[in-house]
């Protein structure tokens, strides 16, 4: 899972072709989180990255022309597999030093791709010549075949007299591996122990793979179980030596004679069985499960001519012969056609084969996993939250009107604060200010110590520490009085109890603060830790935190004597062993638990007595801990950490201390966010909402320009859905109002655009009183960015500073893009996991203008309310056919034209609706929906008959271009 926004697992280098994008898309349809750059992103940003590996996109310029767009060549060096698509192969190809050159004819669109590699279609069988007599002569002629094309040192005489020595090694051969494509021999390999003895292939089917196959079904069938594989090879066979050194093979020595001591010298050669195994794997699996004769999409003037050395071919096409060429021993791959167009019939499984095969990728890119780092990112931006990659987490809890997170210790002086005289005076005796500091330090000392348990609490509205709250475990003196469950013998009973403990400033007692906090505690210690049983100690004249504690279904069960200046205070001892009581929305982050479990699981171990009868601590304290996740977590962090099953130990808890400290708590800020009911500016809200709860301010404009009911659906999702506050603007009487005998499409515009500043400024100066806004959100997507820093360089306009262009200068706050990261089709999944409802993640583009550019001229109240139920009907109507989906956008014009009609006896003259739905990929370009005429006719029926003004509906059926999407 990612842990951070630097860690990439295929980072692509953009050479600017139209296709760039899918290729992320592609892949992280597989799960492999990949990003897109351009193509001189320089190489310390991409080694900060830390890709597992790269891909060169296509682009449409030539490698020879002067200024070709190059990368820095020392993604070379990076150690991590390459692979170039189109443009990117020819780069390849050049910078290797083979040719490019334009082809005679353009190749676009379908080819047929034929793998020259013949693995998947080979099959292996023993040959023994007891059993397959017949074969003997075919394995000869494949053997003086191929030693003719590869074995040039040979004269033809030594060949002829060479031949009854094979015939005999085949014959008295045990472990002869061939291998048979259609009743074919292809190759055959010969093993004795740990040497391969003779691997010959037939000279039509060299570098197609069947020498590494057979070695890799020896390797499977027996030569593992060697710790090295040795081979000699004559000196003379340049393409032996060639193969068995990309194989990892290493020369241990050369003999001037061979073993029947002719002048042929031998190349002794060895490799480890690890070594030979690993690269084994890496070799030709980028067309593992890619079906031959498929079909691959192709787009491309040049292409390359001639390989750079070191370099096979793997497939070619009709047209092109290096289709897909590769070295191995470099790990650079490269493609001719266009895998991430979906053209390509397996060009997805190309893709995955070199991500996750080749590259290693992980796989768990999904939008849970996105949410939850992102929230945890955005907690800490925004309100100074610790965030999960820190060895100091320990869960951060909510609850509806505040936060529990972790102690900093420059907390230290607000802690300090709320425990003044009169608070700690209630909760159980005066302390002085220097006793205020010891019991501070000590507390902190404790948590330092074990890591759990002690946090503070912050106002969610203020970001102001309020009080605190913390498990302990207290060794107490119990003395049996008062309940069933005690000893009625009243011997005090020396125990260790995990203490539930809260003190809330006195400023906000009598709010419920006390419960809700109490009660998240409880949650994490029975739903997180596993405890059995949770205590409080309430002195015994502290009425409300009696009460409250009986309210978490505690029950007194004894007594204890606190000492505090020279007198003794007698406690209640209250418990409890289940959780009663839990107010809605609290919960707690799941993640990084890892110190505060594994010091609880080591305090249980150590601490004899619960040891023993075991009360507190179940099975699954210790199982919560993801051993592995942890383990590798701490080994970054130089520790050293042991994973037993599931549990991680850590040997020596000082080492803690070697750790990078927390960073200096953030201001507390508040994020201000315009939501229009589309679907981007929702799913921010939402997340931003689960991030940081009320300091999200999300302010809509209602216009007055939108759908029928439209405000209803955003406040009712808001409401119902989704939880979050939302404050609506009502400004249609303004926007009216300034409306009225405006007819020019662009000054209709521009009044809207300022009018809605002008709105959202006056929202946000309310919610701003002591400038506490810092932070403005945007759904900025990622087409976006990678548009705005396009391989046309970085002086092209940033769009995603686009829309805030219009605001005063002192709303230009930092912005907040969650979603720039993402594809829209991922915002939708996003979205899906928040909870969104599936109405309001599917929704059509609406432009910010809203229905004044869909009436022609003067917008007025009345021509807004035909409007509105006429595009009603037709959106009501797209649903009822099952075609709203369908179509990418749908809405009705009215125009201002009039004509001549008849209804019933009646001749009327009445306005015209205009019904457009269109067709795009993302409204650069589209073209009108081919909607079925049965459905235009019952929208047209509808319309003239339910909306009164209307006696003529038509359809539009001009595309873009040459026509716009809106009107006007
Ligand atoms: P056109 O009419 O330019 O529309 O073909 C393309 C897409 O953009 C939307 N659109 C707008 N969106 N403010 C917006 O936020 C605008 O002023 C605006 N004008 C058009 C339109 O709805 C379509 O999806």
């Amino acid at each position: 899972m990612r842990l951070d926004s630097h860690f990439v697992e295929i980072l692509v280098l953009d050479f600017g072709s139209q296709y760039t994008q899918l290729i992320a898309r592609r892949l992280r349809e597989y799960g492999v989180y990949t990003e897109i750059v351009p193509y001189f992103e320089k190489i310390d940003s991409i080694k900060a990255k830390n890709p597992k590996g790269i891909i060169l996109s296509g682009g449409p310029a030539s490698v020879y022309e002067d200024g070709a767009y190059k990368p820095d060549s020392a993604v070379f060096d990076l150690g991590v597999p390459v692979l170039g698509i189109c443009y990117g192969m020819q780069y390849i190809a050049h910078f290797f030093g083979g040719s490019v050159v334009r082809a005679e004819a353009q190749e676009f669109g379908k080819a047929v791709l034929e793998i020259l590699n013949l693995e998947e279609s080979l099959t292996f069988s023993e040959f023994s010549h007891k059993s397959m007599p017949q074969a003997l002569e075919a394995l000869v002629d494949l053997w003086e075949d191929s030693v003719r094309e590869s074995h040039d040192f040979l004269k033809a005489n030594d060949i002829v007299a060479l031949k009854p020595e094979v015939s005999e090694l085949l014959k008295a051969s045990e472990n002869t591996l061939v291998a048979t494509d259609d009743e074919t021999f292809l190759g055959f390999l010969g093993v004795e122990h740990n040497r391969i003895e003779m691997l010959f292939v037939h000279p039509k089917f060299f570098k197609r793979g069947v020498g590494i196959a057979l070695l890799r079904e020896a390797f499977v069938r027996s030569l593992r179980q060697h710790n090295n594989i040795v081979v000699d090879c004559n000196v003379g066979n340049a393409r032996g030596l060639r193969f068995y050194k990309r194989l990892g093979f290493r020369e241990i020595g050369v003999s001037q004679k061979d073993s029947k001591g002719r002048d042929f010298p031998i190349m002794h050669l060895e490799v480890s069985s690890e070594e030979l195994e690993s690269n084994l794997r890496s070799h030709n699996i980028l067309f593992h499960n890619v079906k031959q004769d498929s079909i691959v999409w192709m787009s491309h003037a040049d292409k390359v001519e001639s390989l750079p050395s070191g370099f096979v071919e793997l497939a070619k096409s009709g047209n092109t012969h290096y289709c897909a060429i590769a070295d191995f021993k470099r790990r650079v791959y490269a493609l001719q056609f266009h895998p991430e167009v979906v053209h390509s019939e397996y060009g997805g499984e190309i893709l995955k084969n070199f991500a996750v095969g080749i590259c290693g990728a992980d796989t768990s890119w999904n939008m849970r996993n996105f949410a939850e780092s992102e929230i945890l990112k955005l907690r800490e931006k925004v309100l100074g939250e610790i965030c999960e990659n820190r060895a100091d987490s320990i869960s951060i809890l909510e609850t509806p009107r505040t936060y529990l997170r972790p102690y900093h210790l420059d907390d230290l002086e607000a802690l300090q604060k709320i425990l003044d005289e009169k608070t700690m005076y209630a909760w159980g005796h005066a302390f002085s200010k220097q006793e205020c500091k010891d019991w501070i330090e000590q507390q902190l000392q404790r948590y330092q110590k074990y890591g759990f348990g002690l946090w503070a609490v912050v106002d969610k509205a203020s970001g102001e520490i309020i009080g605190n709250a913390g498990l302990n475990y207290e060794s107490i003196t119990l003395v049996g009085e008062v309940q069933d469950e005690v000893d009625s013998s009243a011997e005090s009973k020396e125990c260790e109890i995990l203490e539930l403990g809260y003190i809330i400033n006195h400023r906000f007692w009598g709010q419920g603060l006390g419960l809700e906090v109490a009660s998240v505690c409880a949650k994490y210690a029975f739903n997180k830790l596993g405890v059995k049983e949770l205590y409080c100690l309430v002195k015994e004249d502290n009425k409300p935190s009696l009460k409250l504690a009986k309210k978490l279904g505690m029950r007194i069960v004894g007594k204890n004597l606190k000492h505090y200046k020279g007198q003794e205070l007698a406690h209640f001892v209250l418990k409890t062993n289940e959780l009663v009581l839990c107010t809605n929305g609290e919960n707690f982050n799941q993640k990084c638990e890892a110190r505060v479990e594994s010091n609880m699981e080591r305090f249980a171990k150590d601490s004899k007595p619960m040891q023993e009868n075991s009360k507190i601590f179940d099975e699954k304290t210790s199982e919560a801990v993801q051993g592995e996740a942890a383990a590798g977590f701490f080994s970054k962090c130089g520790l050293q950490g042991k994973s037993q099953g599931s549990l991680l130990n850590i040997n020596d808890r000082s080492d803690f201390s070697q750790l990078p400290h927390l960073s200096q708590k953030a201001e507390f800020s508040k994020v201000l966010c315009a939501v229009s009911g589309g679907v981007d500016s929702s799913v921010v809200a939402t997340l931003l909402y689960r991030a940081i709860g009320e300091n999200l301010i999300p302010v809509f404009v209602d216009t007055g320009l939108l759908r029928k009911g439209e405000r209803e659906a955003v406040e009712a999702m808001f409401r119902e859905n989704l939880k979050v506050p939302l404050i609506v603007a009502d400004a249609r009487e303004l926007f009216l109002g300034r409306l009225k005998g405006v007819t020019d499409p662009e000054k209709k515009r521009k009044i809207i655009g300022e009018s809605f500043i002008e709105v959202f400024e006056a929202e946000a100066k309310k919610h701003n009183t002591k400038g506490e806004i810092k932070f403005l959100a945007q759904g900025t997507l990622y087409p976006d960015v990678i548009e705005s820093v396009s391989v046309k360089g970085p002086s092209k306009t940033i769009k995603s500073h686009h829309n805030v262009g219009g605001l005063p200068e002192w709303m230009k706050f930092e912005l907040i893009e969650p979603l720039r990261e993402l594809f829209k089709d991922e915002v939708r999944a996003l979205g899906r996991e928040l909870g969104m409802p599936e109405s309001m993640l599917m929704r059509h583009p609406f432009p910010g203008p809203g229905l004044a550019i869909r009436i022609m001229g003067e917008v007025n109240a009345a021509d807004l309310e035909l409007l509105k139920e006429a595009d009603s009907i037709f959106i009501e109507e797209l649903h009822k056919w099952g075609l709203y989906d369908s179509v990418w956008q749908a809405f009705c014009v009215l125009l201002n034209v009039r004509s001549v009609g008849v209804m019933g006896d009646n001749r009327t003259y009445d306005n015209t609706i205009c019904v457009r739905a269109v067709e795009a990929m993302d409204g650069m370009t589209a073209s009108f929906s081919h909607l079925p005429h049965a459905f235009l006719e019952s929208v047209s029926n509808r319309i003239i008959n339910e909306v009164a003004g209307i006696n003529r509906v038509v359809y539009d059926i001009t595309s873009k271009p040459p026509g716009t999407i809106e009107w006007e």
